[in-house]
């Protein structure tokens, strides 16, 4: 099947397709997702089975505003955080886990009583759900457990055999601009909870909320959250310093092996850009080992750290 039928710039095609109850990879400024009309049961199906994820793995609500997301949370004791981070952190690379509202099928949240929603800050993102009208429900666009798409390019490789271009569109809206998924917050425990490290890290939303929030200890832990995930089929060794790295090049290189050296420290905001492009070429270049330098663990090296621990725990050829 030729997959580029399913890509396309223009806006109305694809809120053609969410109307029809077809899927539409949509850009964000973390990753592309794979949005459906969030109230469509059906539509939220298709999500899972062209992805291969478990059904019962949550889905986030994305909204083209805050107000777009009335009736679709009920956030109770935690109104007032929410208002603040809604207030702060919107349109941004940010998802706030509360209450779910009466709007929200339970296709959406595999039953629970919660929902992670985000209103994020892609201007065609943006423009899709403002001309649809209502929320969508998307995960990131790749194959359950492998690594997160931040180019139109990336959606197709990985999605297109599973897409339909007869109901499904790939909307092209360049590369993302953070590379990373959202940080996730749990606003339902007191005090709030950091699930997963993305740009916006646990200091920053401690001060805004002025309480201390723990940061993800370890790897994130929001549902359906897995050690092994963001995997390429290279091996990924880490390490924690450029010296450890070089040693295990050396290591790896006997016999011919095709390793690489991957060390973007230098400047975090760069690494989390590039981050799924590497992982991702390190396959295409039929590498068979990848060593990365791991950040140190502050501010958005948590979640480079969170990303490339998981990709290191998943990869290899067993894991493809
Ligand atoms: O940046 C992002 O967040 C991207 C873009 C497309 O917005 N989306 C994304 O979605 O990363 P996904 O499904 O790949 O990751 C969301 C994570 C999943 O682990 C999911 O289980 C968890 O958030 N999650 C969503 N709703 C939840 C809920 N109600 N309770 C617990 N975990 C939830
Ligand atoms: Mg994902």
């Amino acid at each position: 099947m030729d997959t580029d039928e399913l890509l396309t710039d223009d806006v109305g095609r694809a809120v053609a397709c969410l109307r029809a109850g077809g899927l539409v990879g949509m850009p964000t400024e973390t990753v592309y997702g794979l949005a459906a009309d969030a109230s469509d049961p059906g539509a939220v199906a298709r999500i899972y089975a062209v992805k291969g994820r478990p059904t019962g793995h949550p889905l986030i609500v994305h909204a083209a505003d805050t107000d777009m997301l009335d009736g679709w949370v009920r956030p109770g004791p935690a109104e007032a955080a929410f208002a603040e981070l809604a207030r702060t952190c919107w349109p941004g690379p940010l998802t706030v886990l509360v209450g779910r509202g009466p709007k929200v099928p339970d296709a959406v949240t595999g039953g629970r009583p919660t929902v992670g929603v985000r209103v994020p800050a892609h201007p065609v993102a943006t423009a899709l759900m403002t001309g649809f009208g209502a929320p969508v429900a998307a995960p990131s666009a790749n194959r359950f457990g492998k690594v997160s798409p931040t180019t139109a390019a990336h959606v197709l490789a990985d999605l297109g055999p599973w897409l339909d271009p007869a109901r499904d569109v790939v909307l092209d809206g360049g590369r993302a601009s953070v590379g990373v998924e959202s940080t996730i917050v749990d606003l339902t425990v007191d005090p709030p909870q950091l699930l997963r490290a993305g740009a916006i890290d646990a200091v920053t939303i401690g001060r805004l909320l002025d309480v201390p929030v723990a940061g993800a200890a370890g790897p994130s832990r929001a549902a359906g959250m897995l050690v092994a995930h963001y995997a390429p089929r290279t091996e990924v060794l880490l390490a924690e310093t450029p010296g450890e790295a070089r040693q295990l090049v050396a290591d790896r290189s006997a016999g011919g092996r095709r390793v690489r050296l991957l060390d973007r420290t230098d400047d975090l905001v760069v690494a989390a850009h590039e981050l799924y492009a590497d992982l991702r070429a390190a396959d295409a270049d039929g590498l068979d080992t990848l060593v990365v330098v791991l950040p140190p663990a502050e501010g958005l090296g948590h979640a480079l750290r969170d990303r490339l621990l998981k990709a290191a725990a998943g990869s290899g050829p067993a894991a493809s």
